[in-house]
C-alpha cells in the first residue's frame, strides 16, 4: 500500500494496491462508470503526487473497477450545472492531474477495460503505455454534449495519432473500438480481458529489471523532447546521456554485461 508519513492512504473512489512495487490504482466508481468527478482528480492527484516521490514504487498502473468501463467521461452529473468559471476550475484541475501523471518520475500504464470515453480518454491519452482489453472503446464525444474536451484531448490525441485522425473523432464524436485504436496508433496492444492486468503487469515487471535511472530519464527525454524543435531535443538527449554516466546504474549495467551476469541496479 502507498503510504503518506506512514500512514496508509484510503481512498473513497479509488483502490490503490502496491504490490512488488507496481501500483495498481484503480477507479472505483462502478455506478456511474467510474467517471471522473473532482473528489476523483483530487484523489488521483494524490496518488501521483506521492508516488514521484516514493521508492517502493516504480511502476504505475491505472485502471476502472468492473468489466464494463475504466472511465466513461468527466462526471456528467456534477458538470451539467457548473458555471463558466466552475467549468475552467475543473478543466484545470483535471489538467493539473494529466500533466501530473505525464511528468511522473515513474512509467505509467492504463490497462483499459472497457468504455474510454471523453475524461477517461484523456486520461488514458496521458498516460505513457495504453494496453487496451478487447472490449475496450474510445471516444471524444463532448461535441455531442455541446462541449469540448477539457483535460487535454484537443492537444494529446492530435499529438498520438495525428491531427487528421484526431480531428476526425473530436468533430464526429465517434465511438471506435480496441483494434481500430490499435490500428491507428492509440493503444499499444489488445488483449483478453481475463489476461489485460497481467499484461500490464508483465510489462511493469520487465520495465522494473530495467535500469531505474535510465528508465526515468528515458521517459524525461521523450516527453520533454517532444515539446521541442529537434536540434534542442537531440542536445538534451546528449546531456541526460552523459548524466547516465554519472549514475552507479551505468557502472552496474554494463559491468553485468562484461562478465555475463544479470545487472543489479540500484537506481542511483
Ligand atoms: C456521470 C455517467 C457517465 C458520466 C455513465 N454514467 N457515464 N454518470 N457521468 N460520464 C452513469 C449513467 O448515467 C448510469 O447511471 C450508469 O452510469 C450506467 O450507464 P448507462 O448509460 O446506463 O450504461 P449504458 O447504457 O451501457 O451506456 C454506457 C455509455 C453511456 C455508452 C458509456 O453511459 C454514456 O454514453 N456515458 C456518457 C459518456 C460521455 O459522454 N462521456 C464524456 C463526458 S464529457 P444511472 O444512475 O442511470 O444508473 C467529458 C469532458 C471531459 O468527459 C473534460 C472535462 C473538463
Amino acid at each position: 500500500m502507498i503510504t503518506v508519513k506512514g500512514d496508509e492512504m484510503e481512498f473513497e473512489n479509488l483502490k490503490v494496491e502496491t504490490t512488488n512495487r507496481i501500483a495498481v490504482v484503480t477507479i472505483n466508481r462502478p455506478e456511474a462508470l467510474n467517471a471522473l468527478n473532482e473528489q476523483t482528480l483530487s484523489e488521483l492527484q494524490t496518488v501521483f503526487t506521492d508516488v514521484n516521490n516514493n521508492d517502493g514504487v516504480r511502476v504505475v498502473i491505472v485502471t476502472g473497477s468492473g468489466k464494463k468501463a475504466f472511465v466513461a467521461g468527466a462526471d456528467i452529473v456534477a458538470m451539467q450545472q457548473l458555471s463558466a468559471l466552475d467549468a475552467r476550475r475543473f478543466s484545470k484541475l483535471g489538467h493539473e492531474l494529466m500533466r501530473s501523471i505525464e511528468t511522473c518520475s515513474k512509467p505509467v500504464i492504463a490497462a483499459v477495460n472497457g468504455f474510454s470515453l471523453g475524461g477517461g480518454c484523456e486520461l488514458a491519452l496521458s498516460c505513457d503505455v495504453r494496453i487496451a482489453s478487447e472490449n475496450a472503446r474510445f471516444s471524444q464525444p463532448e461535441v455531442s454534449l455541446g462541449v469540448i474536451p477539457g483535460f487535454g484531448g484537443t492537444q494529446r490525441l492530435a499529438r498520438l495519432i495525428g491531427k487528421g485522425r484526431a480531428l476526425e473523432l473530436l468533430l464526429t464524436g465517434d465511438m471506435i473500438d480496441a483494434d481500430e485504436a490499435y490500428r491507428i496508433g492509440m493503444v499499444n496492444k489488445v488483449v483478453p480481458q481475463e489476461e489485460l492486468l497481467e499484461t500490464a503487469k508483465s510489462m511493469a515487471t520487465k520495465i522494473i529489471g530495467k535500469g531505474p535511472f535510465a528508465v526515468k530519464l528515458v521517459k524525461e527525454a521523450v516527453c520533454t523532447g517532444l515539446e521541442m524543435d529537434l536540434d534542442r531535443a537531440n542536445q538534451y538527449e546528449t546531456e541526460l546521456f552523459g548524466l547516465c554516466f554519472a549514475s552507479l546504474d551505468q557502472k552496474e549495467g554494463m559491468l553485468s554485461f562484461l562478465e555475463k551476469r544479470p545487472a543489479n541496479f540500484v537506481g542511483q
